[in-house]
């Protein structure tokens, strides 16, 4: 079943989507070799109870940590730990927060020191493919329009492996909500766009293969070939001619550009 959103209640989904962006931007500020994904993971946590909000990744059908961090070749849900950092890993941060009983949930991969070209444009790629998807994301438009752009233009135009397993998703006061968003797709199918519904948009994008499995632990996901993969997320309101950026990347890349241990890459979102 599909929930739509009041105005009103997509106004308080944009402050705990920016809470998220808030966060995230923190992180970006200090991100460095030599520090642990661990250390993140609780600052992480400390920065969104101070803000008077609660981790939702935590305790999530049993989930261990505030965050997801996934490090060069874990595609989602890595677990943080005592694993330090280190000058060309990439890293993809994955948060989730309940901020007056809404959900807030998105995803940012940011680049330690210099991970080559290779994988920058792997980067490079998969956020703008978010933003391809987003554009679909309109009212009278269908699920599988936005699945199409993703895939086009990751997996047909640069021949890069589209996740199956794991998919975008509907947001509001579940993390889960209807309708599951594919990153790959057939233009025209699946459940119909209507203005007020809110989106988690995700990419999960390999650079080699496809194919992914779960580590023991039962969460973490990696790719089969042990290639790098990347994650971005934005949380999105279905509206009629554009879609609404509920999340906020422009904080996240003002810090990121201003932290010298970080490599970027200038990818503008499509004015539309
Ligand atoms: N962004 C991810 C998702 O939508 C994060 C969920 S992690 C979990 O599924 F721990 F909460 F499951
Ligand atoms: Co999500």
């Amino acid at each position: 079943m599909m929930i739509y959103k009041t105005n009103e209640e997509v106004e308080q989904m944009r402050q705990s989507a920016l809470l998220v962006s808030k966060t995230l931007c923190e992180i970006a500020k200090e991100l460095k070799p030599g520090i642990t994904t661990l250390s993140i993971d609780k600052k992480i946590g400390t920065f969104i109870r101070d803000h008077h909000a609660i981790p939702s990744f935590l305790n999530y059908m049993g989930y261990p940590f505030n965050s997801c961090i996934s490090v060069n070749d874990v595609v989602v849900h890595g677990f943080p730990g005592n694993n330090e950092l280190k000058e060309g890993d990439i890293i993809s941060v994955d948060i989730g927060v309940i901020l007056n009983a809404w959900h807030g949930d998105h995803a940012y991969t940011f680049a330690i020191g210099d991970p080559g070209e290779e994988v920058m444009q792997l980067i490079r790629v998969t956020k703008e493919s978010l933003y391809k998807g987003i554009e679909k994301a309109v009212a009278g438009n269908r699920i599988g329009d936005i699945a199409f752009a993703i895939q086009e233009h990751t997996e047909k135009r640069h021949g890069y492996g589209v996740v199956r397993e794991l998919v975008g998703h509907g947001l509001g006061k579940n993390l889960h909500e209807d309708p599951q968003v594919p990153n790959y797709g057939k233009r025209g199918s699946g459940p119909k766009l209507k203005e007020g519904l809110v989106l988690a948009i995700e990419p999960m994008i390999n650079l080699g293969k496809r194919n992914v499995y779960t580590e023991d632990d039962g969460w973490t996901v990696r790719t089969t070939d042990g290639k790098a993969s990347v994650h971005f997320e934005h949380d999105v309101c279905v509206r009629k001619g554009k879609a609404d950026i509920l999340s906020d990347y422009s904080i996240i890349e003002k810090a990121e550009m201003a932290n010298p241990n970080l490599f970027t890459n200038q990818v503008f979102q499509p004015l539309v």
